[in-house]
């Protein structure tokens, strides 16, 4: 059975994912750790919309996981066909006080596993010609931010990777777009553990976020920034010199997250 597997599926832009693709009729299979709200949105999808929709529980930053989610997909037989890579935190702070292990965990999640995740699904759809990898990256992907130094790092990360292996991956009948939401309303600032979100005007709502996708699927983009604010963002922080853009954010956050000595 063709299934599409996403992951950080039991909140924000991936449960938004969830509810747009069951909608369209996508038989799924969601990932995250939360198996109570897993479970009741499988529940209310398969009722709704007359799909399949199945649910794994892991933690993604634990080494195994995605061999384990793998092995269960191969279980089950089933076949994913769209593999959407969304689950992922950030942290906000000086770097130097922030929590080690909780910095490492965040690389752990928004890349390691989503690296090894697309690595185990693209073999089976190179072979069968057919398939559609998103990413979800982030509009902090274009530039260095100073005080979110390895949020913005990892996303640098999943966008470089992730428009490298579309072109890899063109001439095999596999699409891979990297998704670059902006401030999106979801769990994710609580879940980063950010006192509240830096301020932006025209934040987001996830099934904008998860329209943007689908549109740049339709219309062959490898590359989709949701926003038209957050596309100017992007658009400055690719072109202007990082030693400027660096600057100036480092001298509208440090009051907030840098205590300096009196
Ligand atoms: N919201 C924004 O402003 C924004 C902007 C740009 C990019 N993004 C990106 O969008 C993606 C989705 O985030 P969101 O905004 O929708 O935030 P969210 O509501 O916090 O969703 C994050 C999802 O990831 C899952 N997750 C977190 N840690 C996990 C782990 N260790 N193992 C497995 N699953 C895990 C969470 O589920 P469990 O807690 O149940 O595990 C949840 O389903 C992230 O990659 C984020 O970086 C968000």
């Amino acid at each position: 059975m063709k299934v599409t597997l996403i992951t950080g599926a039991s909140s924000g832009i991936g449960e938004a994912f969830a509810r747009q693709l069951a909608s369209d009729g996508h038989d799924l299979v969601l990932v995250a750790r939360r198996q109570k709200l897993l479970h009741e949105l499988c529940d209310e999808l398969m009722l709704k919309h007359k799909i399949m929709a199945h649910y794994i529980v892991a933690d993604l930053t634990q080494g195994r996981a995605a061999d384990d989610i793998f092995l269960e997909t191969q279980r089950h037989d089933f076949e994913v066909d769209w593999l959407i890579n969304n689950a992922g935190f950030g942290s906000a702070g000086d770097f130097a006080t922030l929590d080690e292990q909780r910095e490492l965990s965040m690389i752990d999640l928004n890349i390691r596993a989503l690296v090894a995740l697309t690595h185990k699904y693209l073999g089976p759809m190179r072979e069968r010609k057919h398939g559609t990898i998103i990413n979800v990256s982030s509009a902090a992907a274009f530039q260095p931010i100073p005080f979110m130094a390895t949020y913005a790092a990892t996303k640098a990360f999943v966008s470089s990777f992730s428009e490298s292996i579309a072109e890899e991956n063109r001439s095999f009948g596999i699409r891979v777009l990297t998704l670059c939401p902006g401030s999106t309303e979801t769990n994710f600032f609580a879940a980063s553990e950010i006192d509240r979100p830096v301020k932006l005007k025209g934040q987001q709502r996830s099934e904008q976020v998860v329209e943007t996708a689908l549109k740049a699927l339709q219309s062959r983009k490898t590359v989709a920034v949701s926003g038209f604010t957050n596309l100017v963002g992007a658009l400055l922080g690719r072109h202007v010199p990082h030693m400027i853009s660096t600057r100036a954010v480092a001298k509208a956050l440090r009051a907030r997250y840098q205590k300096t000595e009196e």
